[in-house]
């Protein structure tokens, strides 16, 4: 059997997610299990998380379908609410929340028949100019939802452009335009992701929706005493399928980007962007072979990878190589560091895992 595989740890899905909640005592928090829980698999996720957590958001209805199919009881709310008008009924039927972002849903809303009031979080735009209602137009939205038989639960929901920055002035005005908002509505708030969990507890409403910190990624730009506890769940590990010695100006891989600098060992890794592994990955980026940094040399591949394994003479073939995540000997390489050699961020390389990686759940509820 190919040997790559994601392990995933929901032991320690569940200690951040109770480090999210000691965050912010006074709100509940939601348990953000979208685009599959961040590439973890959002059914074993949600079963690991189940008793711990008040409710799941997730992206759509879909999504919420699934995790009702796979048993999941807890209330889910839709974070971009329903796509079309007929989606409402399975609404209904679920028992699902809903965020409003349109007109158009709340027409759809009101001219719907439920069987019992649907739990609503209206989107106000305070700044991310993404979805919502702009905080001059919301007032008179609420006061509509309010009143109407078909709602309940009615909470102010926004979302953060710049929580993960250190500098502050753009969250502090989109903060300013909901304090005032949620004053004047006297209105519930449902506001901070993960670094706004983790960084600025203004943001922390009646509810928050921690997201990317629940599966062990630091969010921030400057980590802090909480990040340095989040640990992560997701370890993407394969081992070495073939060694070769090389010459001083000998090029690896496509392009033959990498070249020996001196007598080199190249260790070839069943690990490629058929995979999901970035193909942006530089010469340099960091891997764990069995325990221990090496870097990537040359392109990554399809279905491969090569590393400089020079400076390590017990590589051999088998030996264990860590993507990202903890080695079995417990050495640890964080996705975020990953990330930064990949120009991207974790949740892509995460989400970016395809599924022909197979997905190996540990833990007490695994
Ligand atoms: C509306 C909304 N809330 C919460 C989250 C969770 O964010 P994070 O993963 O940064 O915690 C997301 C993620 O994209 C989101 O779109």
């Amino acid at each position: 059997m190919r040997p790559l595989e994601a392990h995933i740890d929901l032991d320690a899905l569940r200690h951040n997610y109770q480090l999210a909640c000691r965050c912010a005592p006074q709100s509940r928090s939601v348990a953000v299990i979208k685009a599959d829980a961040y590439g973890h698999g959002a059914v074993e996720c949600a079963r690991a998380l189940e008793a711990d957590v008040p409710a799941f958001a997730v992206a759509c209805i879909e999504e919420a379908i699934q995790l009702r199919e796979g048993g999941i009881q807890k209330p889910i709310i839709l974070l971009e609410g329903i796509f079309n008008a007929d989606e409402l009924s399975l609404v209904d039927l679920h028992g699902f929340w809903i965020s409003i972002h349109s007109e158009w849903q709340v027409a759809a809303l009101l001219a719907f028949s439920p069987r019992q009031p649907i739990p609503v979080w209206l989107k106000v735009d305070s700044g991310m100019h993404r979805l919502g209602f702009s905080p001059e137009d919301a007032p008179a939205v609420w006061q509509r939802l309010v009143s109407a038989p078909q709602v309940t639960a009615l909470h102010l929901m926004s979302h953060f452009a710049t929580a993960d920055a250190r500098e502050g002035s753009y969250f502090n005005q989109q903060m300013a335009r909901l304090k005032s908002l949620a004053k004047r509505l006297d209105a519930p708030l449902c506001l901070a992701n993960s670094p706004a969990t983790l960084a600025w507890p203004a943001a922390h409403g009646d509810w928050n929706r921690p997201g990317i910190m629940l599966y062990g990624s630091d969010p921030l730009e400057v980590a802090n005493e909480t990040t340095q506890q989040l640990r992560p769940v997701m370890s993407l590990r394969s081992e070495i399928i073939a060694l070769r010695e090389l010459e001083v100006g000998e090029p690896v891989g496509y392009g033959g980007r990498w070249r020996a600098k001196r007598r080199s060992r190249i260790a070839v890794v069943a690990a490629g962007y058929g995979d999901g592994y970035d193909r942006h990955a530089v010469d340099g980026t960091p891997v764990l072979v069995n325990g221990k940094r090496c870097q990537i040399a040359g392109k990554v591949s399809m279905d491969m990878l090569t590393v400089d394994v020079t400076d390590l003479p017990d590589a051999a073939i088998g030996s264990e190589v860590v993507l990202w995540g903890g080695s079995s000997d417990g050495s640890v390489l964080p996705i975020d560091e990953v990330a930064r050699y990949c120009d991207t961020i974790s949740y892509t390389l995460l989400t970016g895992v395809l599924p022909r990686v197979p997905r190996r759940y540990h833990g007490a509820l695994a």
